[in-house]
């Protein structure tokens, strides 16, 4: 579809300096990912569905400046794109809202479009891209591996959480949390693999730092 061709080349332009792991490789991945959990999904919209996966990370507060008016050009954009009220609507809602950060004190409702595009967005964080993306993530904001005197904290809300401790951290806090958080089964499917392969990473990790080989 040349309307999707579009949406890619706007994407790619909006995300093509970022080195925290949000860069356009890992939207094509969602999307991606997307794609496999809506076709053993019922009730999709698969319009909505690969649309939000490829903005979904065009107006995260960590990655630009001035979220409103991010949103205005993102609304503009799929306007020009011939999207309707409705479909724009439908998007914009799954986008303010699937992060991981902004559902920390309460859950929101999101459609089924929207709970595809989250659980394809979780599943790019776990497993081994998951340790990848955690360790790139970290290497740029200048956290430490690993401290154990360092406890992992729970119960974080949106500015706790933005606070960084180490990259292990992270996968208590939040990476092995990931699978039972899943909306539908075919990403929870998917999510019991990678957690198997993260868990054992970590393991290997604290065995290796305490020395034991
Ligand atoms: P969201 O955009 O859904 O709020 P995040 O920005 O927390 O999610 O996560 C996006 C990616 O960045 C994930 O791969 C995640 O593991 C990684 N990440 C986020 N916070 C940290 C952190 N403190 N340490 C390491 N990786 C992190
Ligand atoms: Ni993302």
């Amino acid at each position: 579809m040349e309307t999707l061709e579009e949406l890619r080349t706007y994407v790619k332009s909006q995300l093509q300096d970022d080195t925290t792991g949000h860069d356009f490789a890992h939207i094509e991945r969602v999307v991606s990912l997307a794609e496999t959990i809506a076709k053993q999904t019922d009730g999709v919209n698969e319009k909505i569905v690969i649309t939000a996966a490829y903005l979904h990370d065009v107006i995260d507060d960590k990655l630009v400046d001035d979220v409103d008016t991010q949103k205005a050009s993102v609304q503009t954009k799929l306007k020009s794109l011939a999207y309707t009220d409705a479909e724009i609507d439908a998007v914009m809602d799954i986008i303010t809202h699937m992060s991981y950060s902004a559902n920390l004190v309460h859950q929101y409702a999101l459609s089924i479009d929207g709970q595809i595009v989250q659980d394809a967005d979780r599943l790019d964080a776990i497993g081994a891209i998951g340790v990848a993306r955690a360790m790139y993530f970290g290497g740029h904001f200048g956290d430490a591996i690993y401290d154990p005197t360092q406890t992992p904290r729970q119960n974080m809300n949106k500015s706790e959480y933005r606070k960084h401790t180490t990259v292990i951290n992270h996968f208590y806090e939040k990476l092995f949390k990931l699978p039972n958080l899943m909306n539908t089964s075919a990403a929870k499917e998917i999510a019991t693999k990678r957690q198997k392969f993260m868990q054992e990473f970590v393991n290997e990790f604290i065995d290796e730092w305490r020395g034991i080989h």
